[in-house]
């Protein structure tokens, strides 16, 4: 009777709720969702509306719930929500935010919280999108915009199924500090939330039908997929019009230059108007830059200035505290996105400005709001955090969707739902290698990250720096506070202009890649876990591999986190300064030198030295790239087509184009190019390119294949 009534005692001080029968009603295609408890009204999908791409959903494979039900578990104790998800011990867990220094993530703690990423995987980065991808092919998202802990296989509960083996440390040197867990556990501090479960039956179709439940990835105008280059934050009209000719008479591609803080009349806090004394003719700028085909993005922060036009009318729908003395503009009420569009239009849209870099964002705890921060909308701080800069990017881009044009930017902070966004993220933590690890894991939660270039110690740096950064989603070099150039250092100015152009010369490639992000949701850039036939677990295989000696399981030990796909067929394995050699871990098939189309090796570690001038790059078996001729920006004429092909298999390649820079493709006007290979009787390999009849094709002209496998 005693304990009864402490039990009682303790289930009414605490309010323990169990939600016995999860219920999953279907969403979408192989997407099913679950609600447990009383989910917060604010979260991911409400705080930014996307449209789930239903029509793609469905032309993928029927899958069924890809969990066993009955090892989901919920409950509710004073007022937080402890999640409980099944875990098989060879099972892989992959995304959980844009770590920068681990792709796999069993066996890790974290608090997923917004943030400037600060050297430790702990959480705490850009985009901490709860969403992760198992090996086993699914993916579970958790809609809650909330500080998350996850426990990701470490927690060992005393009634598990499948409990750890209990050894004495003292006698058995099997014994482990961690011991097996059978599970994912997630504490949510709401009394409740959404739990979102996608099918595969591959881990990329996990993430495919991930990024189209967020309407699709985004698909950038052309002239995104170029080159950057931000100039220094004080430089003025005259200044920035010759930084583009200097690009012009270097021979050095240019598409965009990017303008730092000094544009503006005051920054930290932010006018969002012009300064008049280094751009008193903006829009003349603007003018001379598109003649040239180069493209403007302006830097800009959320916090406004008093001496700013908006001030006064976004005063009312601003937060209880400033930053850096700027009022903090509450993104969740629409009075807000109607007064920032309002003046964006007015003051930057209007003369022509192509898109933005949304700064500061993200977090730094001194350089944000604190959690003690009233917002007018209601919503808590903690939420608003976590879904700021989303708000803020969907604002922008609604503003150039209004006009039909396309734009592409930068952000510094991301979260779930967010794919179909044209912005990728960037920082200001400057770790090479751990750059391209974070660019991996972007694929797995469907972000787009850039390792961009800022200064560099040597000119062995600076050109690794360059050679990666043509092969990710947005060649960049920010020089917004050292001045650097292309031809910085001149000892490899040749190298890195190459390296550019070769980043032009692949477009057509590029950007087909990110139509098939748009339209069936594949990332562009991919981890190596994400590529199919990419097994961790293989074994003998065409007599190469053997148990003993397994090119997957010796790389997997020190997991895959410095080489990545580019598209399908581009495999990209960057070194780094200091690095002479390094170990390419050659999945499933034949691959091909991108250079010299000679054969590589086949599911195979290859130990390479490739010289200071490459960047190792190698195509699948019948991979077919097709590049242009090298142009320095994207004009509407016809270019010639160079399609490499590589290899001995018949295959093809549907080469995407359309207009390039309006949302016209959402409504048909595109059209796709089969490019295919095929033996002929002679059993000679020939190819053809086959255009729909009566199809408009904007951007290419002739045609010529190039097999590049002698
Ligand atoms: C940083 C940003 C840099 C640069 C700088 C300008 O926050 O990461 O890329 O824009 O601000 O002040």
């Amino acid at each position: 009777m005693k304990n009864l009534l402490v039990l009682f005692l303790f289930l009414s001080c605490n309010s323990v709720i169990a939600q016995p029968n999860i219920a999953w009603k279907s969403v979408a295609p192989g997407i099913w969702s679950a609600k447990v408890g009383k989910p917060d009204s604010f979260n991911f999908y409400t705080a930014i509306q996307t449209k789930p791409r239903i029509g793609a959903l469905q032309l993928m494979e029927a899958v069924n719930f890809p969990l066993p039900k009955n090892d989901i578990k919920a409950t509710i104790i004073d007022g937080k929500t402890y999640l409980h998800f099944p875990l098989d011990s060879s099972e892989k867990i992959f995304g959980l935010g844009l770590n920068f220094k681990t792709v796999e993530q069993r066996g890790r703690i974290m608090r997923l919280h917004m943030d400037h990423y600060g050297g430790q995987d702990n959480g705490r980065n850009h985009a901490p999108v709860p969403f992760y991808i198992s090996s086993k092919g699914y993916g579970v998202l958790i809609n809650a915009a909330r500080y998350i802990d996850v426990w990701v296989g470490t927690a060992v509960e005393k009634d598990s199924k499948h409990p750890p083996v209990i050894r004495d440390r003292n006698t058995d040197r099997k014994w482990s500090a961690s011991p097996y867990s059978d599970n994912i556990e997630i504490l949510i501090p709401a009394a409740g939330a959404e739990l979102i479960v996608f099918g595969g039956p591959t881990p990329l179709d996990a993430v495919r039908r991930y990024n189209l439940f967020n309407g699709g990835g985004c698909l950038p105008p052309k002239w995104g997929l170029g080159f950057w280059h931000r100039t220094p934050t004080l430089y003025s009209e005259t200044d920035v019009m010759n930084e583009v000719k200097e690009y012009a008479a270097h021979q050095f591609p240019l598409t965009v230059i990017g303008l730092e803080p000094g544009w503006q009349s005051k920054a930290y806090p932010c006018t969002y108007e012009w300064d008049k004394g280094r751009f008193p003719h903006p829009e003349v700028l603007m003018d001379s830059l598109k003649n040239r085909g180069v493209y403007a993005n302006l830097w800009m922060n959320p916090f406004i200035s008093p001496d700013g036009e908006l001030y006064k009318p976004i005063l009312p729908y601003t937060a209880s505290h400033t930053v850096w003395t700027g009022v903090v503009p509450d993104y969740s009420m629409p009075q807000v996105k109607k007064l920032v569009a309002e003046h964006f239009t007015k003051y930057l849209l209007s003369k022509g400005v192509s898109g933005f870099k949304m700064d500061e964002n993200d977090g730094y705890d001194n350089w944000l709001w604190p959690d003690v921060t009233r917002f007018p909308s209601g919503n808590s701080a903690e939420q608003m955090r976590q879904t700021y800069a989303m708000m803020m990017q969907q604002v922008t881009a609604n503003l150039y969707r209004q006009k039909n044009t396309r734009t592409y930017g930068l952000v510094r902070g991301s979260n779930a739902g967010a794919s179909s966004f044209p912005y990728v993220i960037y920082n200001d933590y400057y770790s090479h290698p751990d750059f391209i690890t974070a660019m991996i894991n972007s694929s797995f939660i469907g972000v787009l990250w850039t390792p961009e270039v800022r200064g560099s110690a040597s000119s062995e740096e600076w050109l690794r720096r360059m050679q990666t950064v043509c092969f990710s989603p947005l060649a960049m070099i920010n020089a917004w506070s050292d001045g650097t150039k292309p031809w910085s250092f001149p000892e490899v100015e040749k190298q890195v202009q190459d390296i550019a152009n070769l980043r032009m010369q692949l477009i057509p490639y590029l950007y087909t890649n990110y139509a098939d992000y748009a339209f069936y949701g594949t990332p562009p850039i991919k981890a190596m876990n994400l590529v199919p036939g990419f097994n961790v677990n293989a074994t003998l295989v065409n007599g190469k591999l053997n148990s003993v000696d397994n090119p997957y399981a010796k790389a997997t030990k020190h997991e895959i986190k410095d080489q990545f796909m580019v598209g399908d067929d581009l495999l990209v394995a960057p070194l780094f300064a200091g690095q002479k050699s390094r170990k390419v871990v050659l999945p499933k098939g034949k691959w091909y030198d991108f250079y010299t189309g000679k054969l590589a090796g086949e599911e195979e570690v290859l130990t390479i030295e490739p010289g200071l001038d490459i960047i190792p790059v190698y195509v699948r078996d019948g991979g077919i790239i097709p590049m242009t001729s090298p142009v320095l920006s994207i004009g509407k004429e016809k270019l010639p087509v160079e399609i490499r092909y590589y290899g001995k298999k018949e295959s093809s390649f549907q080469l995407y184009d359309d207009d390039g820079e309006s949302f016209d493709y959402e409504k048909g006007k595109f059209t796709r190019i089969t490019l295919s290979v095929k033996k002929d009787i002679a059993g000679v390999l020939q190819g053809a390119v086959s255009i729909p009849s009566g199809a408009r094709v904007w951007s290419y002209g002739d045609f010529n294949w190039h097999f590049m496998t002698p």
